[in-house]
C-alpha cells in the first residue's frame, strides 16, 4: 500500500515521540520489541498441551476470552486436577510442585510480550474479531514439552498487514500509547 502524505505528515511526531519513549526506557528493552525471543524461556514444570485438549483453552488462559491478558496459569493452579505431581518431574520440578500448593506465587513464563507502548487486547481479536490461537501463535496447542522460544512472531508489519486486511485502524495511535 502507497501511503498518503497525510498519514507521512503524521507520522513524524509519533515517530519523535517514540524516539523519546525509547530512550526513556532504555533501548535495549525497546528494541527487543514484541517478542522475548533473546534468550530461552524455561519453565518450573514439565507440561504438556497435548494431554490437555480436552479441556479448553480458557480453563488455564482464564483472560483470552474476556480481557486483553490471556493469562498463564500458576503452578497451584495444576494442583485442582492434580492431587499428585504428574508425569515424571525432576527433583527441582518435584520440589517447586511441592512448594506451590496452597499459594500462587510461582507462575508459568510467557514467550509472548509486546512493548509496554502497544496496546493489544486479546478479548478484541478472539471474541470480536474471531482471530484464531494459530495464526499468531503457531501450534502450540500441539506441543508435548514447553516450547522455549516461540514458534511464530508477529511483528508489527503483521498487525499492519492483517488490519489492512480486515479493514480495521492503522493509524499509529490504534497501537501505540
Ligand atoms: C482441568 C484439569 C487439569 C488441569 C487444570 C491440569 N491438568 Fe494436567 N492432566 C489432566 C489430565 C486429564 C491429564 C491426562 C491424564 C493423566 O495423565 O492424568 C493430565 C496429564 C498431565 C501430565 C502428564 C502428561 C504426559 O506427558 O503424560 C502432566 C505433566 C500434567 N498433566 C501437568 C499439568 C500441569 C503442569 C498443570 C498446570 C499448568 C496441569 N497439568 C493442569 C488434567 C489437568
Ligand atoms: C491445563 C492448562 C492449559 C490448557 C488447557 C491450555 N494451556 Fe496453553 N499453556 C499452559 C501452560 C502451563 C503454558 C506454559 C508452558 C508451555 O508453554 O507449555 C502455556 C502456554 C501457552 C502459550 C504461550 C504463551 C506465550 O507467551 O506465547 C500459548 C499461546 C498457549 N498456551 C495456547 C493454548 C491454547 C491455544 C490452548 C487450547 C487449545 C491452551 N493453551 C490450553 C497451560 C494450558
Ligand atoms: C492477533 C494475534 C493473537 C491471537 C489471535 C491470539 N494471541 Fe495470544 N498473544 C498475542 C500477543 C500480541 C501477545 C502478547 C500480549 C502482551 O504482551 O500483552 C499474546 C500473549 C499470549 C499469552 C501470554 C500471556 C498473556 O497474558 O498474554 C497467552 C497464554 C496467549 N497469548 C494465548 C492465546 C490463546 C489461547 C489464543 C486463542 C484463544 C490467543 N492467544 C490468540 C497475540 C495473539
Ligand atoms: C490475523 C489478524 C490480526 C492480527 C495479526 C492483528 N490484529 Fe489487531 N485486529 C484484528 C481485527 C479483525 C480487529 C477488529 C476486532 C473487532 O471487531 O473489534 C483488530 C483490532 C485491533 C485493535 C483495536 C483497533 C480499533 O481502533 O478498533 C487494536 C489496538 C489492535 N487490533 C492491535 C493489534 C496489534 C498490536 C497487533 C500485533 C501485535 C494486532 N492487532 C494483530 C485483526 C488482527
Ligand atoms: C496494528 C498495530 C500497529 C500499528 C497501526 C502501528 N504499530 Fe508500531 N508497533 C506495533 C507493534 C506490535 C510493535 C512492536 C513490535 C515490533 O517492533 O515490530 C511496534 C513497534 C513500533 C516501533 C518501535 C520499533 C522498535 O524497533 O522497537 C516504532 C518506532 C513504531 N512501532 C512506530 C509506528 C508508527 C510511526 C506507526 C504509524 C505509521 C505505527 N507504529 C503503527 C504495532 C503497530
Amino acid at each position: 500500500m502507497s501511503q498518503t502524505p497525510i498519514l507521512r505528515a503524521r507520522t513524524w511526531p509519533v515517530v519523535g515521540a517514540m524516539l523519546i519513549i525509547g530512550v526513556g526506557v532504555g533501548y535495549g528493552a525497546f528494541a527487543a520489541g514484541f517478542i522475548k525471543n533473546t534468550r530461552p524461556v524455561s519453565q518450573p514444570y514439565p507440561f504438556n498441551h497435548v494431554a490437555h485438549a480436552a479441556a479448553g483453552c480458557s480453563t488455564c488462559h482464564h483472560g483470552v476470552k474476556k480481557q486483553a491478558h490471556a493469562g498463564l496459569p500458576t503452578l497451584n493452579a495444576c494442583h485442582d486436577c492434580h492431587a499428585t505431581a504428574p508425569g515424571t518431574p525432576d527433583t527441582q520440578a518435584k520440589e517447586m510442585w511441592d512448594a506451590a500448593a496452597g499459594d500462587d506465587l510461582v507462575s508459568f513464563n510467557r514467550l509472548t510480550e509486546v512493548p509496554q507502548h502497544v496496546f493489544f487486547s486479546h478479548r478484541r481479536h478472539v471474541t470480536l474479531g474471531a482471530q484464531k490461537c494459530t495464526t499468531c501463535h503457531g501450534e502450540i496447542a500441539s506441543t508435548e514439552t514447553p516450547p522455549r522460544l516461540p514458534e511464530r512472531t508477529v511483528v508489527m508489519h503483521d498487525c499492519i498487514a492483517c488490519h489492512e486486511d480486515n479493514g480495521v485502524a492503522v493509524d499509529c495511535t490504534a497501537c501505540h500509547k
